[in-house]
């Protein structure tokens, strides 16, 4: 791994825009900049030939300076019909002035956990819906769609940003890493792109079939070697400077790469915004909207009070420790097993089936187990 250079050089974001290296990409693609090399070469990728992405550093790195810088890049090339953007960032302030962008699925940054666990929700929905169009046209993925329904009934791609992902996993993990789980396995082909930023990567939340699926991984200035290695699978990120100093790989590469992001204030997103506000329309999707200020009954039973959350949680984990063991998804046997009444069991079957661990066949009161004993093991780790 390279020395770090003490001559940090800063790369103003303008200046990658304008390279050539970015104007000659295509806006399907969804290409975006990521900084300059060491040498001084310009670095671009494109979402659509990557899969997820991970991004981790620690406090102060500049992980959300990077994902501003790459997100503003995106909306410059990309319009809305070929990109929609979803925001999520728990901490409520790095992102503010993305608001109104015309790019954004919703007007909206989300911010509260119970609506990024609804985002996350409607996003594996939307997968299933666009898996069902790709079918129905004979097409194995969104370029392919694309390219048959030009001008009509094109799908944009969706990228789903979420900032301080593993704080969110750690406060509630069997709502939403699962959820994860399922779109970074299949959502890419539908054109539905994740990207998860974070601090420290445990193994615990990065766990090994997460990481298989976003193979394209960044690291900005880690606090330790074990961290490095965690995200990287090499030591080297400790050794950065802070302030946008990374390293890298993609599919593409064979070794890691350094380079660094550009700096990007909250004043020229600002402007970015406003003239992409002037310049298109916005079309925000107020279904969507109004799916996020729902709360659904089933919900709030199995969440309800804080002093319940504990139980719903024991109560989920036995429900599919017991339909797994014993193949058999019958609302009768979960009340018998779990010794709750009968709308409780009925709602933990609900709650199976919206989260696609088990089918929705209702034949013989028969449904298909799709999770496996290993998914649950992946689920509960060393809680089990
Ligand atoms: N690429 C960069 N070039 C110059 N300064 C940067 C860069 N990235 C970050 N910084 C500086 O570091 C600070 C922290 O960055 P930030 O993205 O908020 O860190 P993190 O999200 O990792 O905690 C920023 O306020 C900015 O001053
Ligand atoms: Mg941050």
């Amino acid at each position: 791994v390279e020395v770090p250079n003490e001559n940090r050089v800063t790369v103003s974001l303008r200046e990658l825009i304008e390279s050539k290296e970015f104007c000659s990409a295509k806006a399907e693609n969804v290409p975006f900049v990521v900084g300059k090399d060491v040498i001084g070469n310009v670095l671009v990728m494109e979402l659509a030939k990557l899969t997820h992405i991970l991004i981790a550093g620690c406090s102060g790195s500049g992980k959300s300076v990077f994902v501003r810088s790459i997100l503003v890049s995106m909306m410059q090339k990309c319009s809305p019909k070929d990109m929609r953007l979803i925001i999520c960032d728990p901490k409520g302030v790095d992102f503010v002035a993305f608001k109104g962008v015309p790019h954004l699925l919703i007007d909206e940054i989300i911010v509260d956990r119970p609506k990024i666990i609804k985002i996350l929700d409607w996003a594996v929905k939307e997968m299933g819906r666009r898996y069902s169009k790709l079918q129905e046209a004979g097409c194995a993925n969104i370029a392919e769609y694309n390219k048959i329904m030009k001008d009509r009934e094109e799908m944009p791609r969706i990228v789903l940003f979420i900032d301080e992902f593993a704080d969110l996993v750690s406060a509630d993990k069997l709502n939403i890493l699962p959820k994860v789980q399922i779109l970074a396995q299949k959502a890419r082909a539908a054109g539905i792109h994740v990207i998860l930023a974070m601090q420290r990567p445990s193994v615990e939340i990065i766990s090994g079939d997460i990481k298989v699926n976003f193979s394209t991984r960044i690291s900005l200035k880690m606090q330790t070697a074990v961290d490095s290695r965690t995200i990287l699978d090499e030591t080297g990120a400790e050794n950065l400077l802070n302030h946008g100093d990374m390293l890298f790989f993609t599919p593409n590469d064979s070794h890691l790469i350094r380079a660094q992001g550009p700096n990007v204030s909250g004043e020229e997103i600002f402007k970015v915004v406003q003239f992409l506000k002037t310049n298109n329309k916005c079309v925000f999707d107020e279904k969507i909207k109004a799916y996020l200020d729902k709360t659904s009954s089933s919900d709030t039973v199995l969440t309800g009070e804080a002093d319940d959350d504990d139980k719903d949680f024991e109560l989920k984990k036995k429900a599919l420790e017991f339909v797994i063991r014993t193949q058999s998804t019958s609302v009768c046997a979960l009340q018998r097993e779990l010794r709750v009444g009968f709308n409780r069991a009925s709602v933990l079957k609900d709650w199976m089936i919206k989260n696609g661990y088990v089918g929705n066949s209702l034949e013989n009161n028969k449904s298909e187990v799709k999770i496996t004993m290993e998914d649950y093991d992946k689920m509960f780790g060393e809680q089990k």
